[in-house]
């Protein structure tokens, strides 16, 4: 069995590399701000100080922090874990990051005869607590069949989708999906209210109709709630359609409903919801229809610092 090293214990990487803890995986983990390592090191993993020192210890290393260029210092920084993980060892990157620095990344490493496994995850804090995430994997065969049997100790709709950067494509596809859905439901939701109607039970109509979908029925009910707490940080959904609209741009793409879905989200975190739930978009919407006497909170209200459930 490869030893497994895990760098990033955030909302999404705690709850995994716990899963794989309890699996019966020995683990090695490290991350930046080491109180949020403490859960894990209760559970019996191994704390190390730096990504250098979780690769001495591992063969394959998962890898999930915010962006590009967590992803860069962690890989490739002076304690970085091409410092120290051998040749014939595997990186696991299951954060969201941008297909170019993923192909980039993946040449570095094979230079230091190391794969990498672009694989982006679906599902939220949910998913990964109750390890059905779906799964989007780039990079090669053979190092995907070494590592699926840990990817589903993580997650359920696991798919070997293409060469490396792969999975990050079809991650942002999920985003350009999810993006445009919760716009939309945000501007029924807002719609029904503003109508003077109840927005709760034209929520519960539509679920059972052709416009059911998960973002109705989780991010719906979080905007009826006004539960923002986190969940997927609007911060991260603002880089997430920053880095499709770069890779748009670079292939002379127009991608009408993610640009507007990433100004909504400007607006959001420049309100000061950087760190809400992205459903919380459903404030920006409600701002533009101007004030009203419904009870909305005003758009520069953050109204939540904690951790949630739900996610992207
Ligand atoms: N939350 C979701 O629902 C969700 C769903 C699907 C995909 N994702 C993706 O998963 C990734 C992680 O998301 P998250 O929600 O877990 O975020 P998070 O709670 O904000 O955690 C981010 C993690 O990245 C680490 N980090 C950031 N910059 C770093 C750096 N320069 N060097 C080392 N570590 C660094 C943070 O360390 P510190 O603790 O020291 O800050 C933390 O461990 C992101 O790419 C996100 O887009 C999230």
């Amino acid at each position: 069995m490869d030893r497994i090293g895990f760098i990033g214990l955030g909302v999404m990487g705690r709850p995994m590399a716990l899963n794989l803890l309890r699996a019966g995986h020995p683990l090695t983990v490290f991350n930046r701000a080491a109180e949020r390592a403490a859960p894990l090191a209760e559970a019996g993993a191994s704390v190390a100080v730096s990504p250098r020192a979780v690769a001495a210890a591992s063969r394959v290393v998962f890898v999930n922090v915010s962006d590009d260029v967590a992803v860069a210092e962690v890989l490739f920084g002076e304690l970085g874990v091409t410092s120290a993980l051998a040749s014939g060892g595997i990186v696991v990157d299951m954060g969201t990051t941008s297909p170019t620095a993923t192909r980039e990344h993946a040449a570095r490493l094979a230079d230091a005869g190391i794969d990498l496994l672009d694989a982006p995850v679906s599902g939220g804090e949910a998913g990964a607590r109750a390890g059905t995430l779906s799964i989007m994997v780039g990079g090669p065969r053979d190092a995907f069949e070494r590592v699926l049997p840990l990817f589903q100790v993580l997650g359920q709709g696991i798919v070997h989708v293409g060469d490396s950067g792969a999975g990050q494509v079809a991650k942002a596809c999920n985003q350009i999906v999810v993006s445009a859905t919760l716009l939309g439901v945000a501007e029924a939701l807002t719609f029904a209210r503003r109508q003077g109607v109840d927005a709760g039970r034209v929520r519960a109509a539509l679920l059972g109709g052709f416009a059911y979908s998960r973002i109705l029925e989780t991010h719906g009910q979080r905007m009826l709630e006004r539960d923002f707490a986190p969940g997927f940080r609007a911060r991260l959904h603002q880089k997430d359609l920053g880095l499709i609209g770069r890779e748009a741009q670079a292939l002379n793409l127009a991608l009408p409903a993610t640009a507007l879905a990433a100004q909504l989200m400007n607006a959001l975190v420049a309100s000061g919801h950087a760190e809400s739930d992205s459903s919380a978009l459903v404030r920006v919407i409600e701002a533009l229809g101007g004030p009203r006497a419904t009870g909305e909170a005003p758009l520069s209200a953050p109204s939540c610092e904690g951790e949630g459930t739900e996610a992207a």
